[in-house]
């Protein structure tokens, strides 16, 4: 039999102090964001279709990007029990210098057609969270302008090296005078990867505007209002406009790109130098033997070559090959903190978000990418927990398995 009682008013009371409602929109939704696919939703429903699918689209039928989010979707965790865990050190050393957490902002180009804030957005949002920022060549902000939004955080730059080399060698010295500590060489773009997403949505730079992008704006007034009111959206390293973003690749990257000009390049830099868009075992020892800092493992989130290699199923075997003469980095798919770590568990020295960011960055703009890291933040803090590593250098491969739904037949990969 169950008691009752008359209810008590002070008990009532408690029962409805209601919580203060936030009544600034932007935190009301970016605080309602528990995961970057939550940001993701509210990016979609606030940025034009063709911005939208420029940023989330990637090459032909996008297999390489869902296969790598896939990737990491089928992790498997592994925790030890009973260690002290009441705070963990997320912080780590990567390319001489330090970061807060392991990993930093990738480079993306036309970053300010995703909100208009763009890389300012996203330098300042690393700068205060103690994470790297990289610029892309391909950037809306020049390389001034990124370093004035983090003025004392770390900044890289990622360098195409294009048909004019004087332009990409003017920007290596100009990264290079404002303090730029690591230059990306990306070497997975020798021509655009299909972008079908902007074909169909006759996507060109700069935007145009057509019946359909018309109807498509009405519900997204205030992505036409920064758009219309802010200083024009061009590249703010190169002069080319006109087509899609493919084309203008196609016209800027130069095929022909070898070994030779990472020597040029690294000639010319005082810092760092990474090769990003690394995809196999055998180039991997070849870098190394050359002499470069770091290399990071990556099919440019799916936008090159699509049915690439997943990054992360990779990982394992360039660590085993390179792990001990540098220091290995990884992006492509991640869409969580737990990502990251069994990334640095499996031998990764360091992760680069794109994606991640730029949803934050349609969400909410400066304060869309700082919840972006912070929802990542949160995420590696709490894994760490679960698995019982006060620290980052205390994750083993032991943490983590990869379930693998594709296993390739035959070691035709080149190791
Ligand atoms: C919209 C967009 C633009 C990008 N532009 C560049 C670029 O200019 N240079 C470059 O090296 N990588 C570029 N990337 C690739 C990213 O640096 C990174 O490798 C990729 O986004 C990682 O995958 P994720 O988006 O799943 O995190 C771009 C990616 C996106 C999504």
């Amino acid at each position: 039999m169950v008691t009752r009682q008359l209810p008590k008013p002070a008990e009532l009371l408690e029962l409805m102090s209601f919580k203060k409602p936030e009544l600034d929109a932007k935190k009301r939704r970016l605080s309602a964001a528990l995961t970057i696919e939550d940001l993701r939703t509210i990016a979609k429903r606030r940025t034009p279709k063709a911005a939208f699918d420029y940023t989330e689209g990637a090459a032909e039928g996008e297999l390489s990007l869902a296969r790598a989010r896939q990737a990491f979707q089928d992790i498997e965790f592994h925790p030890s029990i009973l260690r002290d865990v009441s705070t963990v050190d997320t912080s780590c050393e990567i390319w001489g210098g330090p970061s807060a957490m392991p990993f930093g902002i990738a480079p993306t180009g036309f970053t300010r057609l995703m909100q208009t804030e763009g890389e300012v957005a996203g330098a300042g949002a690393a700068g205060a969270a103690g994470i790297p920022f990289t610029l892309s060549t391909l950037g809306t902000t020049s390389i001034e302008g990124v370093k004035a939004a983090n003025p004392t955080g770390r900044n890289w730059f990622q360098l195409y090296v294009m048909r004019d080399r004087e332009i990409s060698y003017e920007l290596v010295r100009r990264a290079a005078a404002n303090g730029f500590d690591t230059l990306f060489f990306t070497v997975d773009t020798p021509v655009a990867g299909a972008r079908l997403r902007d074909k169909r949505n006759g996507f060109s730079i700069p935007p145009q505007l057509t019946l359909g992008t018309v109807l498509n704006a009405i519900p997204r007034p205030w992505w036409w209002y920064d758009f219309l009111t802010t200083p024009k959206l061009e590249f703010a390293s190169l002069s080319s406009t006109g087509g899609t973003v493919g084309e203008l690749l196609d016209a800027a990257m130069d095929p022909s790109i070898s070994f030779a000009d990472l020597d040029v390049i690294r000639s010319m830099w005082p810092g760092k130098i990474v090769v990003k868009g690394v995809q196999n075992v055998e180039d991997s020892r070849t870098l190394v033997d050359l002499g470069v800092d770091g290399i990071v493992l990556s099919n440019h989130g799916g936008r090159q070559l699509d049915r690439a290699p997943i990054p992360f199923h990779l990982l394992p075997r360039v660590v085993e090959a390179v792990g001990d003469r540098t220091e290995v980095a990884i992006d492509t798919g991640i869409m969580n903190g737990a990502d990251i770590v069994a990334a640095y568990a499996l031998g990764a020295k360091f992760t680069l978000i794109g994606r991640a960011y730029l949803y934050g960055l349609m969400a909410g703009g400066r304060a869309g990418v700082d919840r972006t890291i912070q929802i990542l933040g949160d995420q590696v803090v709490r894994t760490m927990k679960l698995l019982e590593v006060p620290t980052l250098a205390d994750l083993t491969p032991a943490h983590v398995t990869q379930l693998r739904r594709l296993v390739p037949v035959g070691e035709a990969v080149r190791v």
